[in-house]
C-alpha cells in the first residue's frame, strides 16, 4: 500500500479508492482529478490494466494546438529500449556526481526499471520560432492529458526532463532525429508505491484583480 497519504491523511480514503483501482476504476469528476494529481518518485512494478495508455495517449492528441499542427510525438520503450536507457541514465548521474557506489546505482537502476512504462514525448521542430513556442505550449498540455487521464484511472506518472531525456544517445537510442524532434519529457507510468504532496504556494499569493 502507498505510504502517500502520509502528509494528507484527511484523503486517506480517497487515496486507498485509488489503490484499488486494479479491480475498479475510481470515480472522479475533472476537478477531482487534476487537484489530487501528484507527481510520482516511486512505483510499484505491477502491469498497467489494458487499454490505460492508450487512452492516455488518445487524450493527448486532444490538446489545444494552434493552428492544428499537432506537434507531439509519442516513442513507447520496449524492454531493450528500456535497458538502454537505464545505462544512459547510470551514466548521466555518473557526469553528475562522480563515481557511484553500488547502492547508489542500484536505486538508479531501479528507478529506471521499475515503472512499468516509459514514453518519450517529443515536439515536431517548427523552423519558425513563434510556431515552435506554441508548439511546445501544445505538447506540455499533451503532458497534462496523459498524466490526467492516467491518474483519473488511478494510475500514477511523472514528467522528467534533464540529462538523460537531452542526452544525443537517448536520442540515437530512440531514433529520433535531433533536428526534426526534441524530446520534451520523459513520461514514467505506473501504479503509486507513494504518493507525495508537495506545497503549493496559496491561490491568495498568486492572484492580483484588476479594476
Ligand atoms: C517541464 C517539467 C519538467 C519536469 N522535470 C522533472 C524531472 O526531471 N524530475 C522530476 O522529478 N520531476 C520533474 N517534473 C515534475 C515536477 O517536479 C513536479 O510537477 C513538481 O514537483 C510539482 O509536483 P506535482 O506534479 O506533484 O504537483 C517536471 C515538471 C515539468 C512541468
Amino acid at each position: 500500500m502507498p505510504s502517500a497519504t502520509r502528509n494528507a491523511p484527511e484523503r486517506g480514503s480517497f487515496f486507498n479508492a485509488l489503490r484499488l483501482s486494479h479491480t475498479r476504476t475510481p470515480s472522479m469528476n475533472t476537478h477531482q482529478t487534476l487537484m489530487t494529481r501528484r507527481t510520482i518518485h516511486d512505483y510499484k512494478s505491477d502491469p498497467l490494466p489494458e487499454g490505460v495508455l492508450e487512452r492516455a495517449l488518445q487524450a493527448a492528441t486532444r490538446a489545444p494546438n494552434h493552428k492544428l499542427t499537432n506537434p507531439w510525438r509519442f516513442t513507447l520503450m520496449g524492454p531493450q529500449t528500456r535497458a538502454r536507457i537505464t545505462e544512459i541514465g547510470v551514466a548521466e548521474k555518473r557526469k553528475k556526481r562522480g563515481e557511484l557506489n553500488d547502492t547508489a546505482e542500484a536505486s538508479i537502476r531501479t528507478k529506471f526499471s521499475r515503472p512499468p512504462e516509459l514514453v518519450a514525448v517529443s515536439q515536431v521542430i517548427d523552423a519558425d520560432p513563434h510556431r515552435r513556442r506554441e508548439d511546445y505550449a501544445a505538447v506540455a498540455c499533451a503532458i497534462q492529458n496523459i498524466q490526467l487521464s492516467l491518474w483519473s484511472e488511478g494510475i500514477g506518472s511523472k514528467w522528467s526532463s534533464g540529462g538523460v531525456t537531452n542526452s544525443p544517445e537517448t536520442y540515437n537510442v530512440l531514433g529520433i532525429d535531433p533536428s526534426m524532434e526534441e524530446i520534451v519529457g520523459f513520461v514514467w507510468v505506473g501504479f503509486a508505491d507513494v504518493v507525495p504532496d508537495p506545497p503549493r504556494t496559496p491561490l491568495a499569493e498568486v492572484i492580483r484583480t484588476t479594476a
